[in-house]
C-alpha cells in the first residue's frame, strides 16, 4: 500500500480523538502515521495521553511531543489505534509482524475501543495467510517449539514453526522474549487454536486478536472503507 493511503486511514482514526482521551498507540508503518498526525494535533493544543505499544513507538511519540503514561498510572484507555497483518470480516486480527504483539494485546485489552488502520490487502476471507507470531520465553525454547508445532499441526498448519531472526540473531521482543512464526495457510478454528496455544507452558501470547477490535478503517485506492 502506498504511504499516502496509510496516512489517509490514519487520518480517519485521528478524527476520532477527543480532548482528554487516554490512547493506546500502535506499532508499525501504518500506526506510525497515526502517531505523526496525532503529534500535529497535540502541537495545535490537543490534550491527550498515550500508552505506546513498543519502544519504537515510545521514541516516536516522545519526538512528536505526545504526553505519555503507563498502564500502571492509567489502567483504562479510551481508544487504541493500531495496524494489523491481516483481518477477516469478523474483525479477528493477526498481529505481531513487527514483534510487538504482547504489549499491543495488553494495551488493546485495556481499551474501551480498538480501531485498526490497514490497507485492503490485509483483508482475508480466512485467517492464516500471514504466519502467526507466537511470543515465547527463552527458557525451554526447544520444548515449547515442539509443543507449539503439535498444536499447529492439529489445527491445520501446512508449514513450519520458525524462530524469528533479525540480522542472523534470534529476534528479541521489547519484553525480552523470542517469537515463533507458524506458517498456516488457513487457520480453521482460530478461537480453539488460540486457547490451545496459551495452554502451553512457555507461550506468553499469540498474535490472534479475537473480540478486541470494533472498527477497521481500510484504505483502498477508491477511499476509506469502514468495517464494524
Ligand atoms: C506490529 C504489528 C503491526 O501492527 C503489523 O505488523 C502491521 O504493520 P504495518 O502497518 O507496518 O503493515 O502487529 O507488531
Amino acid at each position: 500500500m502506498s504511504d499516502s493511503l496509510k496516512r489517509e486511514a490514519a487520518a480517519r482514526a485521528v478524527a476520532l480523538v477527543e480532548p482528554g482521551m487516554r490512547l493506546g498507540l500502535g506499532t508499525g508503518s501504518t500506526a506510525r502515521h497515526f502517531v505523526a498526525l496525532l503529534g500535529e494535533r497535540v502541537r495545535q493544543g490537543l490534550d491527550v495521553v498515550g500508552v505506546p505499544t513498543s519502544e519504537a513507538t515510545r521514541r516516536q511519540a516522545e519526538d512528536e511531543g505526545i504526553r505519555l503514561t503507563t498502564l500502571e498510572e492509567t489502567p483504562q484507555l479510551d481508544l487504541t489505534v493500531d495496524g494489523a497483518d491481516e483481518f477477516d470480516d469478523r474483525l479477528r486480527l493477526v498481529k505481531g509482524g513487527g514483534g510487538a504483539l504482547l504489549r499491543e494485546k495488553i494495551v488493546a485489552a485495556s481499551s474501551t475501543r480498538m480501531v485498526v488502520i490497514a490497507d485492503s490487502s490485509k483483508r482475508v476471507e480466512r485467517l492464516g495467510r500471514f504466519p502467526l507470531p507466537v511470543e515465547v520465553v527463552r527458557f525451554g525454547l526447544a520444548s515449547t517449539r515442539t509443543a507449539v508445532a503439535d498444536v499447529a499441526s492439529r489445527f491445520g498448519a501446512q508449514g513450519s514453526v520458525t524462530l524469528r531472526h533479525a540480522e542472523e540473531e534470534p529476534f528479541v521482543t521489547d519484553e525480552g522474549h523470542f517469537i515463533l512464526d507458524i506458517a498456516f495457510g488457513v487457520i480453521a478454528e482460530p478461537e480453539a487454536m488460540a486457547a490451545a496455544l496459551v495452554a502451553i507452558p512457555g507461550v506468553v501470547e499469540h498474535g490472534l486478536f479475537i473480540g478486541l477490535c470494533q472498527t477497521a478503517f481500510l484504505a483502498t485506492p477508491d477511499g476509506i472503507l469502514t468495517l464494524t
